[in-house]
Protein backbone atom coordinates (compact mmCIF):
# COMPACT_ATOMS: atom_id res chain seq x y z
CA UNK A 1 0.00 0.00 0.00
CA UNK A 2 1.45 3.33 -0.72
CA UNK A 3 1.13 6.30 1.66
CA UNK A 4 -1.18 7.94 0.27
CA UNK A 5 -3.55 4.89 0.22
CA UNK A 6 -2.69 4.12 3.79
CA UNK A 7 -3.09 7.94 4.76
CA UNK A 8 -6.30 7.35 3.27
CA UNK A 9 -7.49 4.25 4.71
CA UNK A 10 -6.13 5.25 8.69
CA UNK A 11 -8.34 9.02 7.97
CA UNK A 12 -11.37 6.66 7.54
CA UNK A 13 -10.75 4.75 10.62
CA UNK A 14 -10.06 7.46 12.50
CA UNK A 15 -13.18 8.70 11.51
CA UNK A 16 -14.99 5.71 12.37
CA UNK A 17 -13.69 5.58 15.47
CA UNK A 18 -14.45 9.33 16.42
CA UNK A 19 -17.83 9.16 15.46
CA UNK A 20 -18.25 6.61 18.45
CA UNK A 21 -16.56 8.37 20.85
CA UNK A 22 -18.78 11.54 21.12
CA UNK A 23 -22.24 10.33 20.30
CA UNK A 24 -25.07 12.38 21.61
CA UNK A 25 -25.94 11.05 24.96
CA UNK A 26 -28.78 11.79 27.10
CA UNK A 27 -26.36 12.70 30.16
CA UNK A 28 -24.43 15.55 28.44
CA UNK A 29 -26.10 18.63 27.40
CA UNK A 30 -26.88 19.28 23.69
CA UNK A 31 -25.39 22.70 23.99
CA UNK A 32 -21.95 21.41 25.26
CA UNK A 33 -21.96 18.05 22.96
CA UNK A 34 -22.78 20.18 19.38
CA UNK A 35 -20.11 22.46 19.77
CA UNK A 36 -17.68 19.74 20.67
CA UNK A 37 -19.25 18.01 17.50
CA UNK A 38 -19.10 21.21 15.41
CA UNK A 39 -14.84 21.25 15.78
CA UNK A 40 -14.05 17.75 16.36
CA UNK A 41 -16.03 16.79 12.56
CA UNK A 42 -14.98 19.84 11.09
CA UNK A 43 -12.24 17.87 9.12
CA UNK A 44 -8.95 18.46 9.29
CA UNK A 45 -5.62 16.92 8.51
CA UNK A 46 -6.00 13.95 11.55
CA UNK A 47 -2.55 14.03 11.48
CA UNK A 48 -1.55 13.09 14.96
CA UNK A 49 -4.17 10.26 15.48
CA UNK A 50 -2.40 8.93 11.85
CA UNK A 51 0.93 9.34 13.00
CA UNK A 52 -0.33 7.55 16.26
CA UNK A 53 -1.44 4.68 14.45
CA UNK A 54 1.45 4.50 12.08
CA UNK A 55 4.33 4.34 14.40
CA UNK A 56 2.03 1.09 16.32
CA UNK A 57 2.14 -0.35 12.65
CA UNK A 58 5.29 0.19 12.10
CA UNK A 59 6.95 -1.60 15.33
CA UNK A 60 4.97 -4.32 14.39
CA UNK A 61 2.31 -3.88 16.85
CA UNK A 62 -1.51 -4.28 16.63
CA UNK A 63 -2.98 -0.79 15.28
CA UNK A 64 -6.35 -1.39 17.23
CA UNK A 65 -4.80 -1.18 20.64
CA UNK A 66 -3.15 2.49 19.59
CA UNK A 67 -6.78 3.97 18.53
CA UNK A 68 -8.38 4.99 21.88
CA UNK A 69 -4.90 7.15 22.19
CA UNK A 70 -5.50 8.51 18.49
CA UNK A 71 -8.47 9.56 19.26
CA UNK A 72 -8.00 10.95 22.14
CA UNK A 73 -5.27 12.90 20.63
CA UNK A 74 -7.38 14.51 18.17
CA UNK A 75 -9.82 15.61 21.13
CA UNK A 76 -6.66 16.78 22.63
CA UNK A 77 -5.34 18.94 19.71
CA UNK A 78 -9.03 20.02 18.73
CA UNK A 79 -9.58 21.38 22.04
CA UNK A 80 -6.56 23.30 21.72
CA UNK A 81 -7.30 24.99 18.23
CA UNK A 82 -10.29 25.97 19.67
CA UNK A 83 -8.65 27.74 23.14
CA UNK A 84 -6.09 29.02 20.44
CA UNK A 85 -8.89 30.57 18.34
CA UNK A 86 -10.01 32.49 21.52
CA UNK A 87 -10.35 36.39 20.85
CA UNK A 88 -7.73 36.17 24.63
CA UNK A 89 -5.72 34.39 22.64
CA UNK A 90 -5.11 34.27 18.43
CA UNK A 91 -8.63 35.98 17.90
CA UNK A 92 -9.32 34.16 14.77
CA UNK A 93 -12.66 33.76 13.11
CA UNK A 94 -11.95 30.59 10.44
CA UNK A 95 -10.66 27.12 11.20
CA UNK A 96 -10.98 23.93 9.16
CA UNK A 97 -13.06 26.14 6.90
CA UNK A 98 -15.43 27.05 8.81
CA UNK A 99 -16.26 29.77 11.30
CA UNK A 100 -14.24 29.00 15.02
CA UNK A 101 -16.46 28.15 17.44
CA UNK A 102 -16.44 31.12 19.73
CA UNK A 103 -18.20 32.68 16.82
CA UNK A 104 -21.02 30.61 16.08
CA UNK A 105 -21.82 29.43 19.98
CA UNK A 106 -20.27 32.19 22.02
CA UNK A 107 -16.72 32.65 24.02
CA UNK A 108 -18.15 30.48 27.46
CA UNK A 109 -19.64 27.56 25.43
CA UNK A 110 -16.35 27.52 23.14
CA UNK A 111 -14.13 27.04 26.29
CA UNK A 112 -16.21 24.76 27.86
CA UNK A 113 -16.24 22.89 24.44
CA UNK A 114 -12.18 22.69 24.74
CA UNK A 115 -12.85 21.90 28.55
CA UNK A 116 -14.81 18.68 27.72
CA UNK A 117 -12.93 17.28 24.98
CA UNK A 118 -9.83 17.51 27.09
CA UNK A 119 -11.78 15.54 29.55
CA UNK A 120 -13.66 12.93 27.23
CA UNK A 121 -9.94 12.58 25.91
CA UNK A 122 -8.60 11.20 29.33
CA UNK A 123 -12.00 8.92 30.00
CA UNK A 124 -11.30 7.31 26.90
CA UNK A 125 -8.19 6.33 27.18
CA UNK A 126 -8.98 5.28 31.08
CA UNK A 127 -11.94 2.69 29.61
CA UNK A 128 -10.25 1.72 26.52
CA UNK A 129 -8.86 -0.68 24.87
CA UNK A 130 -10.31 -2.53 27.92
CA UNK A 131 -8.12 -5.77 27.06
CA UNK A 132 -8.13 -8.12 30.36
CA UNK A 133 -3.96 -8.23 29.58
CA UNK A 134 -1.82 -6.64 32.29
CA UNK A 135 0.63 -6.08 29.65
CA UNK A 136 -1.65 -4.16 27.74
CA UNK A 137 -3.19 -2.08 31.07
CA UNK A 138 0.64 -1.19 32.11
CA UNK A 139 1.27 0.04 28.38
CA UNK A 140 -2.07 1.77 28.45
CA UNK A 141 -1.15 3.85 31.70
CA UNK A 142 2.28 4.80 30.12
CA UNK A 143 0.49 6.37 27.28
CA UNK A 144 -1.90 8.25 29.59
CA UNK A 145 1.24 9.48 31.73
CA UNK A 146 2.95 10.72 28.05
CA UNK A 147 -0.34 11.91 26.57
CA UNK A 148 -0.79 14.19 29.79
CA UNK A 149 2.71 15.47 30.15
CA UNK A 150 2.68 16.27 26.99
CA UNK A 151 -0.63 18.31 26.89
CA UNK A 152 0.24 20.08 29.77
CA UNK A 153 2.36 22.97 31.38
CA UNK A 154 5.17 21.23 30.61
CA UNK A 155 4.41 20.98 26.93
CA UNK A 156 1.44 22.35 24.80
CA UNK A 157 -0.05 24.41 27.51
CA UNK A 158 3.24 25.78 28.27
CA UNK A 159 4.09 26.38 24.99
CA UNK A 160 1.04 28.42 24.25
CA UNK A 161 1.53 30.27 27.27
CA UNK A 162 5.37 31.44 25.94
CA UNK A 163 3.27 31.97 22.81
CA UNK A 164 0.43 34.93 24.48
CA UNK A 165 3.69 36.16 26.32
CA UNK A 166 5.87 36.67 23.45
CA UNK A 167 8.60 34.66 22.63
CA UNK A 168 11.91 36.97 22.60
CA UNK A 169 15.07 35.02 20.89
CA UNK A 170 15.53 32.17 18.50
CA UNK A 171 16.21 29.94 21.01
CA UNK A 172 13.42 30.77 22.77
CA UNK A 173 11.46 30.26 19.37
CA UNK A 174 12.47 26.75 19.39
CA UNK A 175 11.19 25.96 22.16
CA UNK A 176 7.97 27.43 22.35
CA UNK A 177 7.17 25.70 18.75
CA UNK A 178 8.49 22.72 20.50
CA UNK A 179 6.06 22.72 23.35
CA UNK A 180 3.04 23.77 22.21
CA UNK A 181 3.19 21.79 18.56
CA UNK A 182 5.72 19.55 19.27
CA UNK A 183 5.32 17.86 22.26
CA UNK A 184 1.38 16.55 21.26
CA UNK A 185 3.23 15.46 17.59
CA UNK A 186 6.00 13.99 19.96
CA UNK A 187 3.94 12.10 22.19
CA UNK A 188 1.77 10.56 19.11
CA UNK A 189 4.82 9.25 17.92
CA UNK A 190 5.68 7.77 21.03
CA UNK A 191 2.18 6.46 22.38
CA UNK A 192 1.64 4.62 19.16
CA UNK A 193 5.10 2.67 19.57
CA UNK A 194 4.25 2.09 22.93
CA UNK A 195 1.11 0.47 22.84
CA UNK A 196 2.43 -1.42 19.84
CA UNK A 197 5.20 -2.65 22.08
CA UNK A 198 8.12 -0.92 20.90
CA UNK A 199 11.51 -2.16 22.61
CA UNK A 200 13.27 1.07 24.52
CA UNK A 201 16.18 1.75 21.58
CA UNK A 202 13.35 1.67 19.15
CA UNK A 203 10.94 3.96 21.20
CA UNK A 204 13.96 6.24 21.91
CA UNK A 205 14.60 6.36 18.31
CA UNK A 206 10.80 7.21 16.87
CA UNK A 207 11.34 9.46 20.21
CA UNK A 208 13.70 11.47 18.51
CA UNK A 209 12.57 11.61 15.40
CA UNK A 210 9.15 13.36 15.96
CA UNK A 211 10.71 15.68 18.19
CA UNK A 212 11.56 16.91 14.68
CA UNK A 213 8.78 15.98 13.19
CA UNK A 214 7.30 18.72 15.67
CA UNK A 215 9.69 21.74 15.33
CA UNK A 216 9.42 21.44 11.58
CA UNK A 217 5.20 20.99 11.66
CA UNK A 218 5.30 24.20 13.27
CA UNK A 219 7.88 25.79 11.15
CA UNK A 220 5.40 24.95 8.03
CA UNK A 221 2.68 26.25 9.99
CA UNK A 222 4.41 29.53 9.86
CA UNK A 223 5.41 29.38 6.22
CA UNK A 224 1.88 28.73 4.97
CA UNK A 225 0.57 31.53 7.51
CA UNK A 226 2.47 33.65 5.45
CA UNK A 227 2.19 31.85 1.62
CA UNK A 228 -0.98 29.38 2.25
CA UNK A 229 -4.43 29.91 0.79
CA UNK A 230 -6.90 30.03 3.07
CA UNK A 231 -9.09 27.94 0.69
CA UNK A 232 -6.47 25.16 1.29
CA UNK A 233 -5.41 26.07 5.16
CA UNK A 234 -9.15 26.57 6.45
CA UNK A 235 -7.93 29.61 8.28
CA UNK A 236 -7.03 33.45 7.55
CA UNK A 237 -3.83 33.74 6.16
CA UNK A 238 -1.18 36.44 7.68
CA UNK A 239 -1.80 36.31 10.96
CA UNK A 240 1.34 35.94 12.63
CA UNK A 241 2.23 39.15 10.89
CA UNK A 242 -0.23 41.00 11.64
CA UNK A 243 -0.08 40.24 15.39
CA UNK A 244 3.89 40.67 15.18
CA UNK A 245 4.23 37.04 16.48
CA UNK A 246 7.78 35.95 16.32
CA UNK A 247 7.44 33.56 13.63
CA UNK A 248 10.83 31.41 11.90
CA UNK A 249 9.49 33.13 8.77
CA UNK A 250 9.90 36.32 10.63
CA UNK A 251 13.68 35.72 12.60
CA UNK A 252 15.20 33.30 9.31
CA UNK A 253 13.42 34.44 6.18
CA UNK A 254 10.72 32.04 3.89
CA UNK A 255 14.16 30.78 2.58
CA UNK A 256 15.81 30.20 6.20
CA UNK A 257 12.54 28.69 7.60
CA UNK A 258 12.14 26.08 4.75
CA UNK A 259 15.81 25.01 4.44
CA UNK A 260 15.58 24.23 8.72
CA UNK A 261 12.51 22.36 8.03
CA UNK A 262 14.21 20.29 5.92
CA UNK A 263 17.04 20.22 8.20
CA UNK A 264 14.52 18.53 10.62
CA UNK A 265 13.34 15.72 8.21
CA UNK A 266 16.95 14.93 7.58
CA UNK A 267 17.56 14.62 11.48
CA UNK A 268 14.55 12.50 11.51
CA UNK A 269 15.14 10.56 8.49
CA UNK A 270 18.68 9.63 10.49
CA UNK A 271 16.72 8.27 13.78
CA UNK A 272 14.20 6.16 11.47
CA UNK A 273 17.26 4.79 9.22
CA UNK A 274 18.66 3.76 12.47
CA UNK A 275 15.67 2.14 13.90
CA UNK A 276 15.12 0.55 10.56
CA UNK A 277 12.01 2.41 10.05
CA UNK A 278 13.37 4.18 7.02
CA UNK A 279 11.18 3.36 4.67
CA UNK A 280 7.94 2.98 7.25
CA UNK A 281 4.88 5.60 6.99
CA UNK A 282 6.26 7.03 9.65
CA UNK A 283 9.15 8.25 7.38
CA UNK A 284 6.19 8.92 4.64
CA UNK A 285 4.53 11.11 7.35
CA UNK A 286 7.37 13.23 7.91
CA UNK A 287 8.06 14.06 4.18
CA UNK A 288 4.58 14.98 4.42
CA UNK A 289 4.52 17.34 7.23
CA UNK A 290 7.27 19.22 5.28
CA UNK A 291 5.71 19.23 1.70
CA UNK A 292 1.94 20.20 2.52
CA UNK A 293 0.20 22.88 1.39
CA UNK A 294 -2.49 22.61 4.09
C1 LIG B 1 -2.91 23.56 13.52
O1 LIG B 1 -2.77 22.17 13.50
C2 LIG B 1 -2.38 24.09 14.80
C3 LIG B 1 -0.97 23.83 15.01
C4 LIG B 1 -0.56 23.08 15.97
C5 LIG B 1 0.00 24.45 14.14
P1 LIG B 1 -3.15 21.35 12.19
O2 LIG B 1 -2.56 22.03 11.00
O3 LIG B 1 -2.80 19.92 12.41
O4 LIG B 1 -4.73 21.51 12.12
P2 LIG B 1 -5.85 20.53 11.56
O5 LIG B 1 -6.04 19.47 12.59
O6 LIG B 1 -5.36 19.95 10.26
O7 LIG B 1 -7.06 21.38 11.41
C1 LIG C 1 -1.18 26.82 17.67
O1 LIG C 1 -0.24 27.50 16.92
C2 LIG C 1 -0.62 25.72 18.42
C3 LIG C 1 -1.65 25.08 19.27
C4 LIG C 1 -1.31 24.46 20.32
C5 LIG C 1 -3.07 25.17 18.95
P1 LIG C 1 -0.86 28.55 15.91
O2 LIG C 1 -1.62 29.60 16.63
O3 LIG C 1 0.19 28.98 14.96
O4 LIG C 1 -1.90 27.61 15.13
P2 LIG C 1 -2.87 28.14 13.99
O5 LIG C 1 -2.01 28.79 12.94
O6 LIG C 1 -3.83 29.10 14.63
O7 LIG C 1 -3.53 26.89 13.47
MG1 LIG D 1 -1.60 30.45 18.50
MG1 LIG E 1 -3.55 30.34 16.13
MG1 LIG F 1 -0.08 29.24 12.89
Amino acid sequence: MNFQEYLEARRADIETALASVLPPSPDCPPVVGDAMRYSLTAGGKRLRPVLCLASADAVGGDRALAMPAACALELIHTYSLIHDDLPAMDNDTMRRGRPTLHVVAGEGMAILAGDGLLTEAFALMARAPASPDPSIQGRKLRVIGIIATAAGATGMVGGQALDLVGAAGADDLRSMHGKKTGALIRAAATAGAVMGGADDATLALIDAAATDFGLAFQIVDDILDVEGEPAAIGKTAGKDAAAGKPTYPAVYGLDGARRLAGECLERAEAHLREARLGDSHVMAIGRWIVTRSH
